[in-house]
């Protein structure tokens, strides 16, 4: 099993207040998080348990940084002191985060390691995202709760599910993709996997419709599909054809089902 030797695990160790995390996640924290060390950056963090996590954060972040804590516990209050500001409030309750980020502004990161269930992860995320800076990150630990019964899940309306959702919305911001009706994409550009960890990062200017480049005037003509090379030639030939919305149809129906026929060989490898 792999040795442990990692800056925030020695922190963890060592810290004098009561902390807990799974062993998996800090080499995963060491990856996301070492650019922002000794930056003056604020960080965020939801559940706040016995304050040891705010501890590590400090130490690991060092004095430039802003420390928050977030907590539903009124107790939690007593962690204030000089090092961390503490707020009492519910995740999944909107009117506390518009009163938070009023109040905080904006921040670099923000760790949701809070109540767990679909509700507080899905609106911590999508109530943190606008108040993220470019550069920033929003990571959800303990996404593991996606899949268990005791969270209600697997359901279609899971973290987890709303995750991969992401995806499809950066990818909308390619031309002519559908899009949904809710998107992140234009604050969210990637988001990236762990074993129960997500992190949805941040960089507006990133967000942008993709746009295909042509450099010294060159021009493909390199369409290595073959039934696009197919249609293509019939295109040309039969141009006066596709004024006809009905011939636009049909090509549509038959470019689908090729594509769907070669594909399903591959349904194997989607059990
Ligand atoms: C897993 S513990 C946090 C552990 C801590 N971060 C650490 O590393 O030691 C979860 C915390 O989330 C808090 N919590 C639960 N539901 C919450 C909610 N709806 N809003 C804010 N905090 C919540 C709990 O009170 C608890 O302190």
């Amino acid at each position: 099993m792999m040795k442990h030797t990692s800056e925030l695990f020695e922190l963890f160790n060592s810290s004098s207040k009561k902390s807990i995390k799974w062993k998996k996640y800090f080499p995963i924290y060491e990856k996301l998080f070492k650019s922002y060390k000794n930056k003056n950056i604020t960080f965020v963090e939801i559940g706040i348990l016995d304050g040891g996590s705010l501890e590590i954060w400090k130490k690991y972040f060092g004095k430039d940084s802003r420390i928050i804590g977030i907590d539903n516990n009124p107790k939690c209050k007593k962690f204030q002191n000089e090092n961390y500001e503490i707020f009492i409030g519910s995740q999944s309750d909107v009117n506390f985060w518009e009163k938070f980020f009023n109040e905080v502004g904006k921040v670099d990161i923000v760790l949701d390691d809070g109540g767990h269930t679909n509700e507080q992860q899905i609106i911590s995320l999508i109530q943190s995202v606008e108040n993220i800076n470019d550069g920033g990150l929003h990571i959800v630990e303990d996404a593991h709760s996606s899949y268990q019964k005791h969270y209600g899940n697997p359901y279609k309306y899971s973290f987890i599910n709303f995750s991969k959702k992401t995806i499809d919305d950066i990818n909308s911001t390619f031309p002519n993709i559908k899009n949904f009706n809710y998107k992140l994409n234009k604050s969210i550009y990637s988001v990236e996997f762990f074993e129960s960890i997500v992190a949805f990062k941040i960089d507006r200017n990133l967000c942008y419709e993709n746009i295909l480049l042509e450099n010294r005037g060159y021009k493909s003509n390199n369409i290595d599909a073959t039934i696009d090379v197919l249609f293509m030639n019939f295109r040309n030939r039969f141009k006066f054809l596709y004024k006809y919305k009905i011939v636009q149809k049909i090509e549509r129906f038959f470019i689908k089902f090729f594509y769907r026929y070669k594909s399903k060989k591959l349904k194997k490898y989607f059990k």
